[in-house]
């Protein structure tokens, strides 16, 4: 998500319940396999995700992750410092393992979707958290779910539009302006400069 951020406190709100995404709305089996840090793809046999909420016991391995592919769990969007661990989040499981974390923050029409991670690539783990935080944006009243990408970031933008999401606006050079917030590398995924950001809206 973005490379942005704020610290909002020490209180670790979390969603009190998540109903199971009807995944069926978007069109996507869910599969799995178990769970560790660095991307994995083990090529198990397909076995059902599930989600449940994001609790304070998740740090553990959360902070890890969002380190992973952020390098800290502040992320930066819209030139705002978030922390996406202080977050209310959701917790793609398989077979009581996690798989992935989704956070978002909730406003009054709209829902941003901070963070999403994936512990293990390709077994359905995205898409089911991507549900599922549409669904707890809906059940709030939400009509429009956003986030933020940067440009170097073709798979996310690739793995969104095959989503549903469109491209709502591009901030040119906004990730330069990020590194005053945030120590951003120059350069992300496949060598490419990381300048600007992008976000992405579904509309629920
Ligand atoms: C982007 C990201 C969240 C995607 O998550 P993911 O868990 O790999 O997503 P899914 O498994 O739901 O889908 C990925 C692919 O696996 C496929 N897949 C799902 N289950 C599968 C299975 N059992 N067997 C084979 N393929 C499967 C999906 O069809 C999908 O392919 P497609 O995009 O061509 O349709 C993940 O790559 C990630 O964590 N990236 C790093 C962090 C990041 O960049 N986050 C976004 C920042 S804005």
């Amino acid at each position: 998500m973005a490379m942005n951020g704020q610290s909002t406190g020490s209180s670790h709100t979390r969603v009190a319940s998540v109903s199971t995404p009807n995944l069926r709305t978007i069109g996507f089996a869910v599969n799995g396999q178990g769970a560790g840090i660095e991307k994995k793809n083990d090529g198990m046999a397909e076995s059902d995700i599930g989600i449940r909420a994001f609790v304070e016991s998740d740090l553990v391995w959360a902070v890890p992750l969002l380190e992973r592919d952020f390098a800290s769990s502040t992320v930066v969007s819209r030139g705002h410092v978030i922390d996406a661990a202080e977050l209310p989040g959701i917790v793609a499981v398989r077979e009581d393992e996690p798989v992935g974390l989704a956070t978002y923050r909730l406003n009054e029409d709209d829902c941003e979707m901070v963070s999403l991670n994936s512990v293990v690539e390709n077994i359905g783990a995205g898409t089911a958290l991507i549900e599922a935080v549409a669904t707890a944006a809906t059940a709030t009243g939400c009509r429009r779910l956003w986030l933020i990408t940067t440009n170097d970031n073709l798979h996310a933008l690739r793995f969104y539009q095959k989503r549903g999401f469109s491209l709502a606006a591009l901030y040119p050079k906004a990730v330069d302006q990020s590194r005053a917030l945030k120590d951003i590398p120059r350069l992300g995924a496949d060598g490419i400069p990381i300048r600007d950001e992008i976000e992405l809206e579904l509309w629920l």
